[in-house]
């Protein structure tokens, strides 16, 4: 999956040095060494572009980085998160270019990982909701993808095992734009839940940027509560907070209000000074009331109807993994378990040498 973890990597990264070159897998590659991937390496390789930090995308890079593949894109160096990737025959894949000092490393996003999302939207549970208690999270996963120790104890991964992702401000101002609309810009607002940020809502937020020459996009994220009103089950599948930062990552994005009105109301128009407000071609949902949330903007004549040409949904994506539960309960427990005994492995090693 890409989700805001890579982003914060991602950012990271670039700040290493002066222009960041991603190397993205292909599906054949990911499925040998880690299981099947949950997005395609098409929408794998737009969702990447669409990240601001990223200069540069190659296509179907080499699963294992070699220095060849340092040489050949004219890299310095590479950048990967504090934890360990392996082949499938358990081999660290940074190998050879941390033998040869042209490694670096960025510290993992606590809290998010491919295999918690898998998890969160095998399991159903809304833990990962706002204010709800985590003791039925808590109960799943007891039953899940948990290995258990010689001794009986049990034992997660740090790196992919669940835990909660805390927002602080910090990461917020990491991530924001940080600019404020200048003159000239066209301000347009655009509102949903954008849960499991994908490659339709990446679709949408291009298409919307060329509805102007100078745009400046402010994306209303409705609270968890009110998305779970009209989306049901249990969506959204990222809280808000998370929800907040993948859509800052975006390089269409230029500022996010967190928690926005169902209602496009006057008063969020007249405050937020909007130009234009645009909707994708997918279903609008009424307020509670059952009335239309978008009826100012849409007598004020600044409604438009964006086709992002994409019918991928958050829906669509869950029933990828739902179709193939057994497939990603398999990927889930296989890199747990692999994770798991990489860590012992180190310790022993540890242990041994002191
Ligand atoms: O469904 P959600 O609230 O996340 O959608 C946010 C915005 O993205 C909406 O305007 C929706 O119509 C748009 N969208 C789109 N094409 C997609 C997915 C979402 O235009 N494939």
């Amino acid at each position: 999956m890409v989700h805001y973890g890579h982003s914060n990597q991602l950012r990271q990264a670039k700040a290493m040095g002066d222009y960041l070159i991603v190397g993205v897998h292909t599906d054949s590659e990911i499925s040998k060494h880690k299981g099947p991937p949950v997005f395609t390496q098409e929408e794998r390789y737009k969702m990447v572009r669409a990240i601001k930090w990223v200069d540069e995308v190659v296509e179907g890079a080499p699963y294992v980085t070699a220095l060849e593949t340092l040489d050949k894109y004219n890299c310095d160096f590479c950048v990967h998160g504090d934890d360990l990737t392996l082949t499938v025959d358990g081999v660290d894949t940074y190998e050879e270019v941390k033998k040869s000092g042209r490694y670096r490393e960025c510290k993992r996003t606590q809290g998010v990982s491919t295999t918690d999302l898998v998890g969160r939207m095998l399991l159903m549970t809304k833990a990962h909701h706002s204010n709800i208690d985590a003791s039925d999270y808590q109960q799943h996963t007891d039953n899940f993808g948990k290995g258990k120790d010689s001794n009986g104890q049990n034992s997660h991964s740090p790196w992919t095992g669940v835990s909660q992702f805390l927002q602080t401000s910090q990461k917020i101002i990491q991530f924001a734009s940080g600019q404020e609309p200048q003159p000239g810009d066209t301000i347009i607002y655009v509102a949903g839940a954008f849960d499991l940020f994908n490659i339709g809502h990446v679709d949408f937020l291009r298409a919307t940027h060329k509805m102007a020459d100078k745009p400046y996009i402010i994306v209303g994220l409705h609270f968890d509560q009110e998305v779970n009103r009209h989306k049901g089950k249990n969506y959204p599948i990222m809280n808000v907070h998370e929800r907040t930062l993948s859509v800052l990552a975006c390089r269409y994005v230029s500022e996010v209000v967190i928690g926005a009105p169902f209602a496009v109301t006057k008063d969020l128009l007249d405050h937020l000074k909007v130009d234009l407000v645009c909707h994708g071609k997918t279903q609008m949902y009424p307020k509670k009331d059952g009335s239309d949330p978008y009826v100012v903007p849409r007598k004020r004549g600044i409604l438009r109807t964006v086709d992002s040409g994409n019918s991928l949904t958050t829906d669509a994506i869950v029933q990828r993994i739902t179709k193939n539960r057994l497939l990603f309960q398999d990927r889930n427990q296989k890199k747990e378990t692999t994770e798991i005994a990489a860590i012992q492995a180190t310790q022993r090693h540890r242990v041994a040498n002191q």
